[in-house]
């Protein structure tokens, strides 16, 4: 499975092998420290990612980094740029992807990328639109948005790897580890670029669809919008936010991360059974998939009640255990469990927090041309047509229109 996806995203077929080669000697290992030994680069690169990810100073770095650009990046994208209008009306899910893939972009790669790909963003956001394309082998032609957006990055990358190492400043740990694994294990710069969109990806598929609807959830309830800002102004000081604060001391917000999680979580994980699995009164064959369907799981009616697909922002502060249970997975587990949920978190509460707090917001009543809309906006349906890699857009052609104004006293960049 993981081989298809890698060649699909740009990985020569005939260097899959070396990926998943073990080192026979111990220089490799030695040229590389980080490495663990004994391991395929596949297999490195995973470690690396939890090195990276799981708690610790190396992910300290990383969210200080990622945090700094979302804040620092937010003005860059309100609409106020070179506008006297103190309100303006944007689109909420243009608003969400620009601020947090730019941002995420940024973290690992540093500023260096968008010289060489200034629209990596946008090219990003395509990619990710039909990336489920890629992963079902759903035929497209070679000019389809996937694979003019897949070969734009690509090249980007490619162009980044040549580069000198004195210019690409900024990037994180995790980006140069596996750089420099893979070259070691004589990868060329065309298969590093692939694995490099790889990794861009799977930081990028969830986060900003999550904060689309986070906000969504809270503009539609004008009685939560209040409490979430009263909430989360404590951790608002001079127009920045206090990380440490919010995630301790912010229960209904966290309540709210951990339900919208839950109802636009629409991934499945999947493994392969390599050895005969009891499971119950039955045993799970080798050499077959299973797939556990997180939208069944998290709408298991005997857990959430007779109807599990409505919102109820205080459904985890009501049951403290509620996160831990079996029908609640929306980071999947075992092998496979999400590195990025601890970073993932804080990005989605940091950056409501501030949007709650740095903007006077509401759902617009007009359209960005200063015409009323003919009726009020209706609460957009979460898009079940597409298949899923994890939580999924509103339907196409949806969204959800916002005014937003800055508010007094908050000072911006
Ligand atoms: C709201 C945000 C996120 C959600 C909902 C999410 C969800 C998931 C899920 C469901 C899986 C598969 C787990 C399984 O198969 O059991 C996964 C895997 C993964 N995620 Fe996330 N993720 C998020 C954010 C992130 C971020 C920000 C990063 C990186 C910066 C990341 C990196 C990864 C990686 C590397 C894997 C593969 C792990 C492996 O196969 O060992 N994720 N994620």
């Amino acid at each position: 499975m993981l081989d298809e996806l890698l060649v699909a995203f740009g990985v020569s077929a005939t260097v899959i092998p070396k990926m998943w080669a073990k080192p026979e000697n111990s220089n490799e290992s030695l040229r590389n420290p980080d490495r663990a030994p004994g391991l395929s680069a596949i297999h490195s690169t995973l470690e690396m990612y939890k090195k990276q990810l799981l708690p610790g100073p190396r992910l300290d770095t990383l969210s200080d980094t990622l945090l700094g650009h979302i804040s620092n990046l937010m003005p860059l994208y309100d609409g106020s740029f070179g506008q006297g209008s103190p309100t303006r009306v944007l689109s909420l899910k243009d608003f969400c992807a620009s601020v947090l893939v730019d941002a995420l972009t940024r973290t690992l790669f540093g500023e260096h990328i968008r010289n060489l790909e200034p629209n990596i963003v946008q090219c990003l956001l395509d990619f990710n639109d039909d990336a489920w394309m890629l992963v079902f082998k759903y035929p497209q032609s070679a000019n389809s948005k996937l694979n003019v957006a897949r070969n734009r990055i690509l090249k980007g990358f490619v162009k980044y790897l040549d580069s000198p190492e004195h210019v690409r400043l900024g990037k994180s740990w995790l980006i140069d580890e596996v750089m420099k694994m893979l070259s070691n294990v004589d990868i060329n710069n065309k298969d590093r670029a692939a694995m490099l969109l790889m990794i861009y990806w799977a930081a990028n598929i969830n986060p900003y669809k999550l904060a689309f609807w986070m906000l969504t959830y809270i503009l539609f309830d004008s009685k939560l919008h209040a409490v979430l800002r009263e909430e989360t102004s404590h951790a608002y000081k001079d127009g920045e936010i206090d990380v440490t604060y919010l995630m301790a001391e912010c229960p209904r917000l966290d309540a709210v991360y951990l339900e919208v999680l839950r109802i636009v979580n629409t991934a499945l994980s999947a493994r392969k059974i390599v050895a005969p699995t009891p499971l119950g009164d039955k045993v799970l064959r080798s050499g077959n998939t299973i797939l556990i369907a997180f939208k069944q799981l998290h709408s298991n009616q005997a857990v959430y009640g007779v109807d599990p697909m409505h919102f109820d922002p205080d459904r985890f502060l009501k049951d403290k255990n509620l996160k831990n249970s079996s029908s609640y997975k929306p980071f999947g587990g075992g092998v496979n469990y999400c590195p990025g949920r601890f970073l993932a978190k804080q990005e989605m509460l940091v950056f409501v927090a501030l949007v709650l707090n740095r903007y006077n917001i509401r759902l617009a009543t007009q359209n960005s041309d200063g015409k009323s809309m003919s009726q009020p906006q209706h609460f957009p349906k979460l898009d079940m047509f597409t298949p899923a890699l994890g939580v999924n857009g509103p339907i196409k052609g949806t969204d959800v229109w916002v005014e937003l104004g800055v508010r007094e006293g908050t000072s911006l960049a």
